[in-house]
């Protein structure tokens, strides 16, 4: 008989719902996570509570609100006088979400009746894992399936190595006791963006190095171009189709040297450099000699359609597997894997992940870009709404931006929903649904917005797919 029916290793957005899942389902599970803060004290919730969504969003909320007080109070005949940041507050406040957070996280395994294991966890052949805890003491069980969900971690850059405190990754920067007063960004990914937006926001001079000659490439390009005018406008300076060829730290500055498309060289100084051009699967010293899990060329554990390994009642889920390394597809890919394994029907639809960066104005999209759709060959029609036309967004002050939908000529079929505007993040989740119920256009058209409200722009996107838009001319 196996001590558990389920062993998950890692306890981050992919692997705690796998677990509780599977507890949900009558299974007899341990979770092991290794997770440890800066301070030295363990949690659960992984890169995405601990230094990833949830610190990010709580430093993105501060520094735009600190900006809208400085820029935006004013037109609504709101008086404050001077308005100052204190940082320590600011930090103080996302200690204390990250740290409700991941304490629930331990309260939800609880109640789902999951043990909890603070250590390492090491698969070895024949469904064994080997638990290191953090004591050093170590234990080994036997499981019926065991689910790997071992996440991701900064990609280094030889060129600008890691140092902890002048060159450091999204954790370092997601940290800073101070505004640096000039911020290197390498990568002008979601990372780039979204700190550099909260450092730049609280007033440092943020420059963006981006080694790709285009902006947001795996965005829609009018999105894309649209974005680039909003972040060149609130000061931060993106420069594309630059290659870091070195970085030193000289008398607690940082000397970036790069090189641009047309081959000159250029140098920058800094007072913080942060490193963010991707992340890479997290598998160190989690397999043991046997299992006959198989690592891919870049390092992810490969899987099938269904998240399983190949090797019997093996499975791995989130960042460690192939697929966007987002929370919500890892916690997806968890809960169906957990249903699987208690004989349950699952199924993960990989075409419906939306994406969402958290900057101002917010970008979300779900489905095929323009692009995509044009190469692809298939005839389309596209419908755009600007927020300068919406009644609640100039309400809110917040009109930039637009909504657009693009939907098959043949057929009405939704293939992509894009929107850069207010509250993006939130209004994706209405194409989502659209789309995962094979909604066409016009069933959208057909839906009731509530008035006024920033959905209505996609609704009148919908519209103006067919040249029905109401609130603005039909071009
Ligand atoms: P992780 O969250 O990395 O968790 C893996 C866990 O497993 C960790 O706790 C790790 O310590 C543990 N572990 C690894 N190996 C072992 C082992 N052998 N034994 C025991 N434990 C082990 N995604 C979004 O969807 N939205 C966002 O807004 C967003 N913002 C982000 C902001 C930043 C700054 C960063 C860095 C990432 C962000 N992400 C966001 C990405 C998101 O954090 C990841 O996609 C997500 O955390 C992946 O979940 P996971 O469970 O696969 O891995
Ligand atoms: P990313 O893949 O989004 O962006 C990395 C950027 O760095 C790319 O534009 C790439 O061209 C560039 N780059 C690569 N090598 C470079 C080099 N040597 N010099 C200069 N630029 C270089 O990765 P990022 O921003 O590090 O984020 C990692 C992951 O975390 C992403 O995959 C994302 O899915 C996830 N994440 C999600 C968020 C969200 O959902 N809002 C927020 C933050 C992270």
């Amino acid at each position: 008989m196996s001590d558990y029916d389920v062993i998950v290793i890692g306890g981050g957005p992919a692997g705690y719902p796998a677990a509780i899942r599977a507890g949900q389902n009558g299974l007899k599970v341990a979770c092991i996570d290794e997770w440890k803060n800066y301070d030295g004290s363990a949690t659960f919730g992984g890169t995405c509570l601990n230094a990833g969504c949830i610190p990010s969003k709580a430093l993105l909320e501060s520094s735009e609100l600190f900006h809208r007080a400085q820029v935006e109070f004013a037109s609504h005949g709101i008086k404050t006088g001077p308005v100052a940041m204190d940082i320590a507050a600011m930090q103080k406040r996302k200690a204390g979400i990250v740290k409700n957070m991941t304490g629930g996280i331990v309260q939800l395994l609880k109640a789902a009746g999951v043990t909890a294991m603070q250590g390492h966890g090491k698969l070895l052949a024949g469904r064994k894992v080997e638990f290191t805890a953090h004591d050093g003491s170590v234990k080994t069980f036997s499981a019926k399936h065991v689910v790997l969900a071992s996440g991701s971690h900064p990609t280094p850059l030889k060129t600008a190595a890691f140092d902890g405190q002048h060159i450091v990754d999204s954790w370092g920067a997601l940290e800073f006791d101070a505004v640096p007063k000039r911020l290197g960004v390498i990568g002008a990914g979601v990372i780039g963006l979204e700190l550099g937006s909260v450092w730049r926001r609280l007033g440092a001079d943020v420059t963006v190095l981006e080694a790709m000659p285009s902006f947001l490439a795996m965005a829609d390009q009018q999105l894309a171009k649209e974005a680039m005018k909003h972040f060149k406008k609130q000061g931060l300076d993106v420069r594309l189709g630059a290659k870091v060829s070195g970085a030193t730290v000289v008398k607690g500055e940082v000397q970036v040297s790069y090189i641009d498309e047309a081959g000159a060289s250029h140098s920058l100084t800094v007072d913080k450099l942060v490193v963010c051009i991707g992340r890479r699967p997290h598998t160190a010293n989690l397999l043991g000699e046997g299992t006959g899990v198989v690592i891919d060329e870049r390092g992810f554990i490969k899987v099938d359609d269904h998240c399983h390994t190949g090797i019997e009642n093996v499975w791995a889920v989130g960042d460690c597997v192939r697929g966007p390394m987002l929370a919500h597809k890892g916690k997806e890919e968890g809960v169906a894997v957990a249903d699987r394994i208690a004989g349950l029907y699952a199924h993960v639809n990989y075409q419906t992940i939306p994406s969402v960066i958290y900057t101002a104005p917010e970008i979300a999209w779900v489905g095929q870009t323009e692009e995509q759709v044009k190469a692809s060959g298939r005839p389309y029609k596209v419908g755009s709404f600007p927020f300068l036309a919406s009644g609640r967004a100039r309400a809110m002050e917040a009109s930039q931006g637009f909504a657009k939908l693009i939907a098959a000529k043949d057929d009405d079929q939704i293939l992509g929903v894009h929107i850069i505007g207010p509250m993006a993040g939130e209004l994706i989740a209405e194409a989502v649904l659209a789309m995962e119920y094979s909604a066409s256009a016009e069933d959208l058209q057909r839906t009731i917005h509530a008035h006024p409200t920033l959905s209505e722009a996609l609704h009148e996107a919908a519209l103006a797919a067919d040249k029905r838009a109401i609130d603005m001319p039909n071009r």
